[in-house]
């Protein structure tokens, strides 16, 4: 019988701390039913003091999940617990996640405070926390660079006080695996009573070494994993879900413990986190890459025909990459879309909303033969576009390119209910049709960040677009889809816009 290895996901508040991640209350809710979908156990909501739209979004996540654990982080102090408390109350089983940094250079520099003080406000943090949920977790901020005799000291204060789990993190991303994996053994030794609590590891990509130092923590006790969907998170990023999951999965003649994630959910939801937050997977990725089972040379392509364990430690299917199953067509009635739709766990809020879905796959079908499930999936997506207050809305456009001429877009916009026109030229059809928009709109924004995905394979495929904008400091990530790319910019560009018009989007989450 092995152990059970926690995945805890903080995708939706270490992940979302990546520049321009930040999600809507609605995109949370989106990634958080997949996420319990995937099967993680702990997921990590948000930062409930960061701001009331992050006590809000948590506090929406707690309501609609029933199967995994809500959580909020807390500075150690009392407001920040209390707004946690607060956030997860609506939650089945809810925690509260507290940190205060323990390093030296942390606590002189950034704290101002004392070790003393850094022990007394660990301990009034946790017993503070225990007033609103059992499950208490206590992180030691930058344990990757405090002092070992320290660190037993708050933990043991910690674990006296009430804490369930305790976390120690590489903050920074300065640990290697042999380091790591010592430092968590020998706290599991000198911490008393260790046995009684969870040891968690949280580690930070600096040194492309998050993965890596987080299994060294599990082959040496630890048994939660902090991690996030495509190893988003602050800089380079934290410990990727995915690749910790399947690793100990794969080498389970290595590990003595395993965790209950669903594994055919790892696409998917890699797919959900990306398109959602604009950050693009790279394709030599492990996992969830496009090429990570792509065979090009000759000798493997021969070897994985005549065997395919020649060449292949994990099999594609099992981590959900699904061979384009085709799915629905020109002729599918609406029982057949809903059915599909509850298959892929998609769950719409009303009748009326599964009334415009069917009717935006009615329009796709007249244009694409083939729907796959990735298509539906970018159907919904637009349909939660759709519920952005449409201040902006796209009447109608034309984009003309031709060799020799410079490509020109028309535009015809609803602006508050008024329909307004534009005309411009750009140096390809996108570009002149963003300029088009903003000669009517004039919103003053930076593009930061164009994207284009295909869904499917294929020609007739729908493109995704992501197109990020920033304006007086706040920056949001707008999508559209169509088999049109250029109308699909236009889409995405028009959601962009319409998040900064309803302050949909929230500041940046870091304090
Ligand atoms: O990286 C870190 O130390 C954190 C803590 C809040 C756990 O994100
Ligand atoms: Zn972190």
């Amino acid at each position: 019988m092995k152990d059970k290895l926690i995945i805890f996901d903080t995708t939706l508040r270490d992940g979302e701390q990546s520049p321009g991640a930040s999600m809507t209350k609605e995109e949370k809710i989106r990634i958080a039913r997949q996420l319990e979908k995937l099967g993680v156990d702990v997921i990590e909501a948000g930062f409930a003091a960061a701001s009331p739209g992050d006590a809000d979004a948590i506090q929406s996540v707690a309501r609609v999940i029933e199967h995994s654990t809500v959580c909020s982080l807390a500075r150690a102090n009392e407001r920040d617990v209390r707004a946690a408390g607060e956030a997860i109350k609506p939650a089945k089983s809810g925690r509260i996640h507290t940190f205060i940094a323990t390093s030296p250079i942390h606590m002189e520099k950034k704290l101002r405070m004392t070790p003393d003080q850094v022990v007394d406000a660990a301990v009034k943090a946790v017993k503070l926390a225990l007033e609103y949920t059992d499950d208490v977790e206590f992180s030691a901020e930058d344990a990757v660079r405090s002092e070992m005799d320290f660190l037993v000291r708050v933990f043991d204060a910690v674990i006296r006080a009430g804490a369930r789990t305790l976390n120690v993190p590489d903050t920074v991303g300065y640990s290697i695996p042999a380091l790591w994996g010592e430092r968590i053994r020998q706290l599991i030794e000198r911490v008393p009573n260790s046995n009684r609590v969870v040891w968690s590891t949280h580690c930070h990509n600096d040194l492309g070494m998050a993965v890596a130092n987080s299994l060294a923590a599990v082959m040496n006790g630890a048994r939660q994993v902090e991690c996030t969907i495509n190893g988003l998170g602050e800089r380079a990023g934290n410990a990727s879900l995915e690749e910790i999951v399947m690793a100990v999965k794969t080498r389970r003649d290595v590990f003595t413990c395993d965790s209950r994630i669903d594994t055919a959910q790892i696409v998917p939801t890699s797919k959900l986190v990306s398109s959602i937050t604009g950050y693009p997977v790279q394709p030599n990725k492990a996992i969830v890459g496009a090429n990570a089972f792509a065979h090009e040379s000759g000798i493997h392509q021969d070897g994985v025909l005549k065997h395919r364990e020649t060449y292949e430690i994990m099999r594609a299917e099992d981590v959900g990459w699904s061979t384009n199953k085709l799915t629905l067509g020109k002729l599918s009635g609406r029982n057949a879309f809903r059915t599909r739709l509850q298959e892929l766990g998609i769950v719409l809020e009303s009748e009326e909303a599964l009334n415009a879905a069917f009717a935006r796959f009615k329009d796709l079908a007249d244009r694409k033969s083939e729907i796959f499930d990735e298509d539906l999936q970018a159907l919904v997506n637009e349909e939660t576009v759709a519920h952005v207050s449409e201040h902006y809305r796209l009447v109608s456009m034309r984009a003309h390119s031709e060799t020799g001429i410079l490509p020109e877009a028309r535009v015809v916009l609803s602006v508050g209910g008024q329909e307004r026109k534009a005309e411009m030229q750009g140096g390809g059809p996108v570009d002149a049709t963003f300029k088009a928009i903003e000669q009517i709109v004039q919103s003053g924004t930076e593009l930061l960040l164009y994207s284009v995905n295909n869904i499917t394979s294929g020609t007739d495929a729908q493109g995704e677009v992501t197109v990020r904008l920033a304006k007086g400091g706040r920056i949001v990530n707008g999508q559209g889809a169509d088999t049109d790319i250029v109308v699909a910019s236009a889409k995405a560009y028009l959601n962009a816009l319409n998040k900064l018009h309803g302050k949909l989007e929230r500041a940046h989450p870091q304090l």
